[in-house]
């Protein structure tokens, strides 16, 4: 089935404590960075110490998280970063990751036009060109303030000299291998020397990818899209079948991009734009809320519930029919996040009924010309950086390039590979989202920085493919609806439509049932208390609050804030 129902949400997770407190803030005045790794927040928290900012920081933290949480941080997959500067200014950086040269519209259709199961995610053709180090690297040559070694050098050495494995990352290891086992390289890696499993408390040491690392920092870009990297990587595709050249190396680039920008109850919200549908589809469901009192209702009533249910249906449909990479598909953005639009799109809304994905279409816009994890950071000086970074499913495709020690992406499922046929998270999509060479594929990921009285507020983002946008419109909503503090926030128990299929669900224990049977009793059929994991989402979050930077890691994770 291709539908994997969001197991890689499911895989990343280990703490079953959604019952438990909110998590515990760690509070700092000069600067906080939250990470799924509690190592790469240290390695960030100490660039902030030495002098960096919170660029340097965030990028820090971006490459340690390719050495100690594999699953998701990496050097061989993309990401986005949204980033406020202390003058004021928001930029973000778009380093998804780009189709080949060489693929096709089809490609993972067969003769009769069926999807060939598993080849958009589990082949050499699944992996996208990869961009992070290219991004990374631009960011930090534009807006850092340390050098490329001091920001690459805790990876390097955590990489070389190892670092002591714990319960979270044997248990992925294990639940991983059955596909890791696969590939030889991602074997070495991966178990010990004699192919058993790690056991926690173990050393794990990667110097394939020290190396690698090494020649990024000593060469930067070239380090990684030309020579040895290069010929490594594109050595592999050769004899797995896969389809990255040289060239589509040597050419990739990561690409500035003005951020999407909107309102909520006095608030401003910046966000990342397509190739990331994240932005978008949040602007839009804040804009179809923001006139519903919400507050008034209160957090976890049916009432509010209901309007996020219907917001999502709509915002998720328009995301099917219309969005796409903006430099290959004349994506409506500026309709979609337009106040009016959201208004006449929620015109029929019933307070007392669903309405049924089937009867809502995608909106009519006019034509316009044209294991994911998640890092927040602020310093002191008002920078503030939400950085969502991937390879798609946990551990991406599995496949470790030979002799370079990192593991590659599986982002070309992340495309509509064919019409209306759901992907890895469910999500369907048609042209505007179709394969083509050079184009990115559209993404959830929604790295989020929100602004009051034109100061950073609140950084946040999240993994968790298709749930990704919903997470974070519930974290921004709680903070500024509901008036919650960040652990409340972060912690308080989450729920997800996506439009298709027409089902909510919610986390187990999260609502309760008196809610839930108001919402069937409005015709909301498919209440699933989701059993495949233990959470939605894993908002690492930082915040400012009277001059105080908070810093909370996702309960339902097991990462770290570190601050100072
Ligand atoms: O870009 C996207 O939307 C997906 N590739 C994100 C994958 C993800 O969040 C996996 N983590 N749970």
């Amino acid at each position: 089935m291709r539908y994997v129902a969001l197991a890689c949400i499911a895989s990343t997770l280990t703490l079953a404590n959604l019952d438990a407190a909110s998590p515990a803030e760690v509070r700092g005045k000069a600067g906080m960075v939250a990470s799924r790794s509690g190592l790469a927040s240290e390695v960030g928290a100490d660039v902030l110490r030495n002098g960096g900012n919170a660029i340097d920081a965030a990028v820090a933290t971006g490459f340690a998280l390719a050495v100690t949480y594999p699953s998701a941080g990496n050097i061989g997959g993309g990401g986005f970063m949204v980033i406020r500067l202390a003058d004021g200014s928001v930029v973000t950086n778009d380093h998804r990751e780009r189709a080949p040269g060489a693929a096709g519209h089809d490609m993972f259709l067969d003769d009769d036009g069926d999807v060939v199961d598993g080849l958009s995610t589990h082949s050499h053709l699944a992996v996208g060109v990869p961009g992070t180090v290219a991004g990374l690297l631009d960011v930090h040559e534009r807006h850092g303030k340390l050098s490329r070694a001091q920001v690459m050098d805790p990876a390097i050495a955590l990489a070389r000299e190892g670092f002591l494995l714990d319960d979270d990352l044997v248990g992925q290891f294990r639940r991983h291998l059955p596909r890791l086992e696969r590939y030889a390289a991602s074997r070495a890696v991966f178990t010990k020397a004699d192919g058993s499993p790690f056991a926690a408390g173990e050393r794990f040491v990667q110097p394939d990818l020290a190396a690698t690392l090494e020649r990024v920092r000593e060469a930067g870009h070239d380090g990684f899209y030309r020579g040895k990297t290069a010929e490594l990587l594109a050595a592999e595709m050769q004899r797995g079948g896969g389809l990255i050249t040289l060239e589509d190396l040597a050419a990739y680039q990561s690409v500035w991009r003005e951020p999407i920008r909107g309102t909520y109850r006095g608030h401003e919200i910046v966000s990342m734009p397509p190739p990331s549908s994240g932005g978008v589809l949040l602007v839009q469901m804040l804009n179809m809320l923001e006139p519903h009192d919400l507050g008034g209702f209160g957090y976890g009533s049916a009432a509010v519930m209901h309007r996020m249910i219907e917001a999502e249906r709509r915002a998720y449909a328009d995301r099917a029919h219309h969005l796409g990479d903006t430099d290959f598909y004349p994506t409506p953005v500026a309709t979609l996040i337009d106040k009016d639009y959201a208004a006449g799109r929620f015109a029929n809304f019933d307070p007392t009924r669903a309405s049924r994905s089937d009867d809502i279409g995608s909106g009519d816009v006019p034509n316009e010309s044209p294991d994911t994890t998640h890092v927040s950071v602020m310093d002191a000086a008002g920078n503030a950086v939400a950085y969502t970074t991937t390879l798609n499913l946990s551990y991406g495709a599995k496949i470790v390039v030979p002799g370079a020690g990192f593991l590659l992406n599986n982002e070309m499922d992340d495309f509509a590979i064919k019409p209306n046929t759901p992907n890895a998270y469910g999500l369907l999509g048609d042209e505007a989202n179709a394969i083509a060479p050079g184009k990115r594929m559209l993404s959830s990921m929604t790295p989020t920085i929100v602004l009051r009285d034109g100061e950073p507020l609140l950084v946040t983002g999240s993994p968790g493919g298709s749930t990704i946008i919903t997470t974070v419109l519930q974290v921004v909503m709680n903070v500024v609806d509901h008036g919650m503090d960040l652990s409340d926030a972060v912690g308080k128990p989450r729920f997800h439509h996506q439009w298709k299929p027409d089902r909510v669900i919610v986390e187990p224990f999260g609502f309760s049932p008196d809610t839930i049977a108001a919402l069937e009793a409005m015709g909301h059929q498919h209440i699933d208390a989701i059993r495949w994991g233990r959470g939605i989402g894993d908002a690492n979050s930082v915040m400012r609050r009277d001059g105080e930077l908070l810093g909370v890691s996702d309960p339902r994770g097991a990462g770290r804030a570190v601050g100072f």
